[in-house]
């Protein structure tokens, strides 16, 4: 993979592949601490950048999304969208189609985030706020330590969730939960998003959170990578057409799959009474 150079991110490598991770995963981290990791429209496009050649490398079987360890003032995943970056000069406020054409760029890469193939952990580690529980939505799961909160403080500023937290939120808690986030700009606890659903896992801030990270990033860096995709594809976007049609995207997944080694030695792994060793595809 030829090296990146991100102004608002890092990015740590598998050891197999000259990094320091050890295991099949890379990390992405926000890395603007002084900001509390907030997204610049520069932010989203180097993330949708970051995750691209990840797809095709073998040696990168899941991500981990996170923020930036360096915390200069509070813990964050990140704090929204960042307010006190300047607007495109192009971008002219009391034109309707330009703020909405600005909007539409952000969703197009949170939605390149949200389709990348491979498993994408938010492992969020303070606030997760405004765009920045967008960014924790679209990944598939979120593991979260004791000190985070979620929340939409867009009411607040007299603006609204416009990068998917109307529409996304609903799905993971219901309806009347989401209203009370987006309407009254309450925060949760990772606690009470693990409660509700949002959130996957939960631990102490400091090393029994990085411990637990580790731990599922590398578990499903060592999962069948083809019957990864397809549990994402069939679940994430065949979850959200008639149930008929997403059983198509069952029907086709496991078509597929059949031509993936990795089943084959998960299906003569169990008859020997073996451990499967999975090589990814
Ligand atoms: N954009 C740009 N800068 C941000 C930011 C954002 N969304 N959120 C925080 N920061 C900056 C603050 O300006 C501050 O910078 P400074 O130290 O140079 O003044 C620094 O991050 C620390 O934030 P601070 O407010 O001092 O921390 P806090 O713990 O008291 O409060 C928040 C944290 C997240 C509650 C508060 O910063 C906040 O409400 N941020 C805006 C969140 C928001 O509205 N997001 C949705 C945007 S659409």
């Amino acid at each position: 993979m030829s090296e990146q150079k991100f102004e608002h991110l890092e990015i740590e490598m598998p050891k197999s592949m000259g990094g320091t991770i050890d295991g099949n995963y890379a990390v992405i981290s926000l890395n603007r601490p002084d900001k509390l990791n907030a997204l610049a429209p520069q932010t989203c496009k180097e993330m949708a950048e970051a995750l691209e050649p990840m797809e095709m490398e073998k040696g990168i079987r899941a991500v981990v999304l996170r923020g930036t360890k360096n915390i200069t003032k509070k813990a964050a995943f990140s704090a929204g969208a960042d307010l006190s970056a300047p607007l495109d000069k192009r971008l002219k406020m009391n034109i309707p189609m330009d703020f909405a054409h600005g909007i539409d760029i952000r969703h197009r890469y949170y939605f390149r985030i949200e389709e990348f193939t491979k498993p994408l952990i938010a492992a969020v580690d303070g606030y997760a706020f405004g765009g920045g529980c967008e960014l924790a939505l679209v990944c598939d799961i979120i593991i979260a330590s004791k000190r985070s909160f979620f929340g939409f403080p867009e009411i607040k500023r007299g603006i609204f969730p416009s990068n998917g937290g109307c529409v996304r939120m609903l799905r993971n808690i219901g309806l009347q939960r989401a209203m009370k986030m987006l309407y009254f700009g309450e925060r949760i606890s990772a606690e009470q998003g693990l409660d509700w659903g949002l959130v996957s896992f939960v631990a102490e801030e400091g090393e029994e959170f990085e411990n637990l990270v580790h731990e599922k990033a590398s578990w499903l860096g060592e999962q069948a990578t083809t019957s990864l995709m397809m549990i994402k594809k069939s679940a994430k976007f065949g979850g959200q057409v008639p149930i008929p049609i997403g059983y198509h995207f069952e029907t086709l997944g496991a078509g597929v799959m059949t031509g993936s080694k990795d089943v084959q030695e998960g299906i003569t792994a169990f008859l020997q009474k073996r451990e499967p060793k999975f090589k990814g595809f």
